[in-house]
């Protein structure tokens, strides 16, 4: 007889959240000018606005941070910390630094190039902002059935489109395209994986023209869990096998250790290419701190290296994606939509769908963000209009992108199924009753509109 399984772990310590009224969270919002961003994380009581250094630690990790040596040069942690990302992406050469996006920017200022593209799955927004602010064109080549948010299947919906990556490149001429870098799993669209056969074509193809590739691997276990999973081939492999065969097509990787790092903090670049490694040691002293350290703490390092060694545990990867399973058909029994089949590190609401009534220029998914917390204190984040949506570089009008979702983050080994229930209950009771909302007036967004989302002010309509 098969037993359902449950949470891996035993819950040792814990963090008391509060419960507010909603005339407390009414007020909040106001406050917040409807942004969620804007809101005091202690008067939330399910925060999924992001899974990027919200992880639980391990027993084990915590007993690790005492052994942390806060030398500077030739740190012991630093040591332990290269060996545990050398065993798991099979890279040489291993530049830590504070966190994902300082790797984003060293490996930016090596590969992107004014005037080049950059093509991607579909960038995350630090690299897109570091390659830009270098005048490169990053552009996004996800497959068709990845970059819409209706529920076509499609076991891998983070693959590149190759034939398009192959067009740009005869059309521009390969002198013109400077790097390929593919995320894995793609946060934009749901958290989606990319099969190991799209990873080796890519770089295939990358190869023939002599375009050097970098794999986005904030979420490499998740990824590789899906293929094992899903893909032919791969069932009996172990998870690490997998994720050195993943590495072993890439020139360089960039990690958020935030996320599968099983840490609050940190990231890194890691490379085969002892030139690119000089260089990222160049910008990582400059920048971030001496070549063994990074911006780490020797303790933070000695975490990451405990933590990077649990992701990738069968058990905790199947209870971890089976939770964000769990809350995706508890919506659908709702019948809410959501990006199917459901992803790595979370669920995310079709704004489109759900509120039909409202228009892309209202906000639809961050009026949701701004329902789940007035009625369940949940924050959620908004992946849509605001965060995505761009502007003519002449004529200034608005551009309003192809996804339109909300994204609800699960973070690692810190929510019971019965959080994710509170959640989807909330979210049930505000899809019987959406024909009563209305949409936001966006009254604050800064300067630089690919980052407004983070300070944005907006008005109930
Ligand atoms: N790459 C990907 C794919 C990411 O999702 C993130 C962060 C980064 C790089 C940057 O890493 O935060 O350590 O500097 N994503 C977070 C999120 C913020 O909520 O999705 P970082």
């Amino acid at each position: 007889m098969k037993f359902q399984t449950a949470e891996p772990f035993r819950i040792k310590m814990v963090e008391k959240v509060r419960r507010t009224t909603k005339e407390e969270r009414l007020k909040y919002l106001k406050e917040a000018q409807y942004n969620a961003f804007r809101l005091k994380a202690e008067d939330v009581y399910i925060d999924c606005l992001t899974d990027s250094g919200t992880s639980a630690m391990s027993n084990e990790q915590w007993s690790a941070l005492m052994l942390g040596d806060e030398s500077y040069a030739g740190c012991k942690s630093f040591y332990k910390f290269e060996a545990s990302v050398k065993d798991i992406l099979g890279l040489p050469y291993v530049q830590p630094t504070h966190q994902g996006r300082a790797a984003d920017f060293i490996m930016a200022q090596i590969y992107a190039k004014k005037g080049k593209y950059a093509i991607g799955n579909m960038h995350f927004d630090t690299f897109r902002g570091n390659a830009e602010m270098l005048g490169a064109l990053a552009v996004d080549y996800v497959i068709e059935k990845g970059a819409n948010a209706n529920n076509e299947y499609h076991p891998f919906k983070g693959n590149i489109d190759l034939a398009k990556m192959q067009r740009l490149i005869e059309e521009k001429g390969k002198e013109n395209i400077s790097v390929v870098i593919v995320t894995i799993t793609c946060n934009n669209n749901g958290g989606q994986p990319v099969s190991m056969e799209n990873i080796r074509e890519v770089s295939k193809l990358a190869k023939k023209y002599n375009i050097p590739m970098v794999l986005d691997s904030a979420r490499l276990a998740e990824n590789a869990y899906f293929i094992q999973q899903r893909e032919e081939g791969y069932r009996n492999k172990s998870i690490k096998e997998i994720t050195r065969e993943m590495f072993s097509y890439c020139e360089t990787a960039t990690m958020s250790s935030k996320k599968d790092g099983l840490v609050n903090i940190g990231g890194f670049l890691a490379t085969r290419n002892k030139e690119v490694f000089e260089i990222a040691n160049q910008l990582a002293i400059v920048h971030e701190g001496f070549i063994t350290y990074g911006g780490m703490a020797g303790r933070d390092m000695e975490a990451l290296a405990v933590g990077l060694q649990e992701v990738c545990e069968e058990d905790y990867l199947a209870y971890r994606i089976n939770q964000v399973n769990y809350l995706g058909n508890k919506l659908k029994e709702f019948g809410i939509p959501i990006i199917e089949p459901t992803g790595g590190h979370g669920v995310y609401v079709d704004g489109r769908r759900f509120f039909p009534n409202i228009p892309q220029h209202e906000f639809p998914s961050q009026r949701l963000v701004v329902a789940l917390y007035e009625e369940a204190g949940v924050r959620a984040v908004e992946l849509g209009a605001c965060a995505f949506g761009s502007k003519d570089p002449i004529t200034r009008e608005p551009i309003w992108p192809e996804l339109e979702t909300m994204r609800i983050a699960i973070s690692r080994r810190v929510y019971t199924n019965s959080h994710m229930d509170v959640i989807a209950n909330a979210l049930g009771y505000i899809y019987q009753n959406r024909n009563n909302y209305k949409g936001l007036k966006l009254i604050y967004e800064g300067n630089i509109t690919s980052l407004r989302h983070f300070t944005a002010g907006f008005a109930l309509l």
